[in-house]
């Protein structure tokens, strides 16, 4: 079933990849392969399309970079239902060529992140149709939650639940079971308290280890464990909205689940240096640092920079949250405003700054059709994304940067739905309250890395004229990787710009230095403006309307023009070096 492993454990390394704690302050990018770099000309970006572009990384200057799922797929689910967790996609290239685009990361001291999707299968997997096909209380379906349902013929599903992209959470098969989904109906969750799936995934991180992966992202990490016996189900609900702070939801965040993981430690440190991961894990976040222990993953994503609107207040509350989290579990944090699951973050800013469901979900255009006039301020938003990565690189911890973001790439909100991949917007039949979500295609669209539209604006081989698999618009061209490493005023200068210097600047190099407590907050800190001093830097921020002045100091970047005045504009960040008071 998997692919056999080909090269060995060391692919590319050399002595400056040795340090065990180069994860701590990383530049890390994420990479939603299929839409990253078409390399064969089907429209569909690929493992050679990251090879071929490794030197954009590269002078980006991240530190590693996190692939999500390029296994065999089905795609209900972009990639994250995986019918073999050990193999790549036909579709997107060889193990041979996962090894070479390895190596060409580490020539380059980039690190190799892959996702880990332990909560569910496809229903490709053959673990799957195995099950299907096997009796009831058989080993083959104990490696699933299969139940029988309730009424008088098992005519009613065993809990009242909906899954994650709408409708229920449970599928009846042939005999009169069910089996649940706490995703699409094309992800059965695994059972957890069964010995086989835990020992197959042991060998699976082992299997990617040995390719020479550096570090796992873990996919839904809260959700592994559950408790399917008790009586109460159906009090509980599937949205992790309040989760419980002892571990007591049946499905989320369960205290035996921690066991898994420190078990998974064990296998990390097998290697030298220990392997990485970071959690997505979406829980009480009085039990975020649980996963970020040094005896469980490492780290955990902290989205509450993704979930803040643009104000100071919002802001300073999801800096103080990260920090505080960082010192509990010992860990460093985590920044994050943009992923493959969340509306791109240069569109949020540039929308009305109010609450909203979903955290901004924009993807949705139900305003468009009702009439509405409907368009985010796109000057604004690149103006206030410019802010907010100068912020983001200023603080300690990892900073997690989504493709596309380093371009100042806006959501593609319009996307016909008749295009669009993602399940949330097919589960939208009748009195669905999410009939209207368009869902996460609008992040996902394929990469412009040309000025010019053929080929997906670069996106496929010259030539090619492959169409991309979602329709791309054609502002893409104005925000092209080829330009906008021209222009030295471009999104992606800056972000060059800033990776750079947060490495040389005093309080923010690799390793173990820069831990939470490195934050001095600065007198001018409060109310519309958020400054802070790391060694002798200071970086200030100004969320209000009017202007403020400059703390003193040597401007050494800044995401605006500066004020003829030396005040700090509008929505603008501005980094300087500490100078001496007499
Ligand atoms: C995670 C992924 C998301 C996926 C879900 C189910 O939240 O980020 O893309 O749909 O898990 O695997």
């Amino acid at each position: 079933m998997s692919a056999s492993i080909t090269h060995s454990a060391t692919t590319g390394r050399d002595d400056a990849m040795d340090d065990p704690d180069w994860w701590r302050q990383a530049v890390v990018y994420q990479i939603y392969p299929r839409s990253f770099k078409d390399s064969t000309g089907n429209g569909i970006g690929d493992i050679r399309g990251i090879t071929e572009r490794m030197d954009h990384l590269s002078a980006l200057g991240v530190d590693a970079i996190w692939l999500s799922p390029f296994y065999p797929s089905p795609l209900e689910d972009g990639g994250y239902d995986v019918a073999d967790y050990r193999n790549v996609d036909p579709l997107l290239g060889t193990m041979q060529d996962f090894a070479g685009m390895v190596s060409a990361a580490h020539d380059r001291h980039i690190r190799v992140i892959v996702d880990l999707v332990p909560n569910h299968t496809s229903s490709r997997h053959p673990w799957f149709q195995e099950a299907l096909h096997a009796p009831r209380e058989s080993s083959a379906r104990d490696r699933y939650i299969f139940r029988d349902g309730r009424g008088a013929n098992g005519e009613l599903p065993p809990t009242d639940w909906t899954c994650g992209f709408g409708g229920p959470a449970w599928e009846r098969v042939e005999d009169g079971q069910w089996y649940l989904h706490m995703w699409s109906v094309g992800q059965p969750d695994l059972n957890w308290n069964n010995e086989e799936v835990r020992r197959d995934y042991l060998d699976t991180i082992r299997f990617w280890s040995d390719c020479g992966v550096d570090g796992f992202r873990v996919d839904a990490a809260q959700s592994l464990v559950k408790d399917m016996d008790r009586d109460d189900l159906n009090d509980w609900s599937l949205q992790y909205d309040a989760l419980p702070s002892d571990g007591s939801h049946p499905m989320y965040d369960r205290n035996e689940l921690h066991d898994v993981y420190r078990e998974w430690r064990r296998v990390f440190n097998e290697y030298d240096p220990p392997r990485f991961a970071v959690a997505e894990a979406w829980v009480n976040p009085a039990r975020q640092y649980l996963y970020a222990s040094a005896d469980e993953l490492g780290q955990v994503f902290n989205f509450e920079f993704a979930k803040a609107d643009w104000t100071a207040e919002g802001m300073r509350r999801a800096i103080a949250s990260g920090l505080a989290a960082a010192r509990e579990s010992g860990s460093t944090t985590t920044w994050v405003m943009s992923n493959h699951d969340v509306p791109r973050h240069a569109s949020r800013y540039g929308l009305p700054q109010v609450p909203a469901r979903g955290y901004h979900q924009i993807a949705q255009d139900w305003l468009l059709r009702n009439g509405g006039s409907y368009m985010e301020d796109r000057a604004l938003g690149t103006h206030r994304a410019r802010a907010a990565i100068l912020l983001e690189l200023a603080l300690p911890g990892s900073a997690y940067i989504y493709q596309g973001e380093e371009l100042g790439l806006f959501e593609v909100a319009d996307i016909p739905w008749t295009e669009l991949e993602d399940p949330t917007a097919f589960h939208s039949g009748d009195g669905n309250p999410s009939a209207t979500r368009k869902g996460r295609d609008g992040c996902r669209v394929p990469l412009p890395w040309r000025h010019d539209a053929a080929d997906g604006f670069g996106f496929s081989p010259a030539g090619s004229g492959a169409e991309p698999h979602l329709p791309q618009p054609a502002w893409f061209s104005c925000l092209n990787a080829q330009d906008e490493a021209d222009d030295p005023d471009s999104m992606l200068a800056l972000y060059r710009r800033a990776i750079a210097m947060r490495k040389t600047l005093e309080g923010m190099t690799s390793g173990t230095a820069g831990t939470a407590s490195s934050v001095a907050w600065r007198p001018e800190n409060g109310g519309d403006i958020i400054a802070f001093e790391r060694g002798n830097w200071i970086c200030i921020t100004n969320f209000g309307a009017e202007p403020t002045p400059l703390p003193q100091g040597e401007v050494v970047l800044s995401s605006a023009e500066l004020m003829p005045d030396s005040t700090v504009p509008s929505d603008a960040t501005v980094w300087l070096h500490a100078t001496e008071t007499a």
